[in-house]
């Protein structure tokens, strides 16, 4: 059945553009993470060799390479199909057979067959605003069997309103990188003023009413968080 003419068109991208291949291949240089902390995630994780993992906005598929070696099977999320290519080169180049990646994301894919174990989303869903970052929450949990998990990653800022001037210059003081030696200022910023980054007093809101219950909240950094929750 087709979407309503009100529904949210996640296709059309947001913020930064993902839209070809120069541009993922600058975000996999810049993103600079060590596998290994994807590798702790996965172990964190609990991921276990029956396990059916759901990753949304996989990007270039760092974390789903890592979730593969562990688990039965992995379906890879992305609305930038030049992000889906880079992800699916660098999967077959390392021999793993079980990820099945998908054009589609948190507001159009339709998942069928068993429940997912776990889902997970790292720096994704801050490309949706918060009414439709609320329906996303629901769509996954439909995706899930109850008692699974979901984990969420995003760029979520625990400062106030009336502190966000402050909130935002220390943390973009405290990650921006010199232009070509990662993220820079620039980078940062359009993130906050063309992007949909929210408070964590409204994510947790969010979570908890699509039906989760938050297990573990870390948010040692006030421009980060990461949510571990229970499917209920
Ligand atoms: C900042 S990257 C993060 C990629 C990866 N998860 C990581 O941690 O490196 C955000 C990714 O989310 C994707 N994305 C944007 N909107 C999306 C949506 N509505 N559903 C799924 N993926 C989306 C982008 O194409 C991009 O690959």
């Amino acid at each position: 059945m087709a979407d309503p003419d009100w529904y949210y068109d996640e296709l059309r991208q947001v913020g930064v553009d993902f839209a070809d291949a120069g541009e993922v291949a600058a975000y996999d240089r810049n993103q600079g993470r060590d596998p290994a902390e994807d590798c702790a995630l996965v172990a964190a994780l609990g991921v276990g060799p029956s396990d059916l993992v759901i990753d949304v906005g996989c990007g270039t598929g760092q974390f789903v390479r890592e979730a593969a070696k562990a688990a039965r099977a992995v379906i890879a999320l992305d609305v930038s199909p030049a992000m889906l290519d880079y992800a699916r080169g660098q999967a077959a180049v390392a021999g793993l057979g079980n990820i099945d990646f998908r054009h589609g994301g948190f507001l159009s894919y339709r998942h069928e067959g068993a429940p997912a174990d776990i889902v997970t989303s790292k720096f994704a869903l801050h490309h949706l605003p918060d009414f439709w970052k609320a329906v996303a929450l629901s769509r996954i949990h439909g995706w899930l069997r109850p008692g699974g998990t979901f984990f969420l990653r995003d760029v979520v800022f625990s400062f106030g309103g009336s502190d966000c001037a402050r909130g935002v210059e220390d943390w973009i003081a405290r990650v921006a990188q010199p232009e070509g030696e990662g993220f820079t200022r620039a980078d940062f910023a359009t993130h906050v003023r063309e992007e949909h980054s929210s408070f964590r007093w409204i994510l947790e809101g969010l979570i908890e009413r699509a039906g989760f219950r938050i297990q573990r909240l870390d948010c040692a950094d006030e421009a980060y968080a990461d949510f571990r929750c229970v499917r209920l």
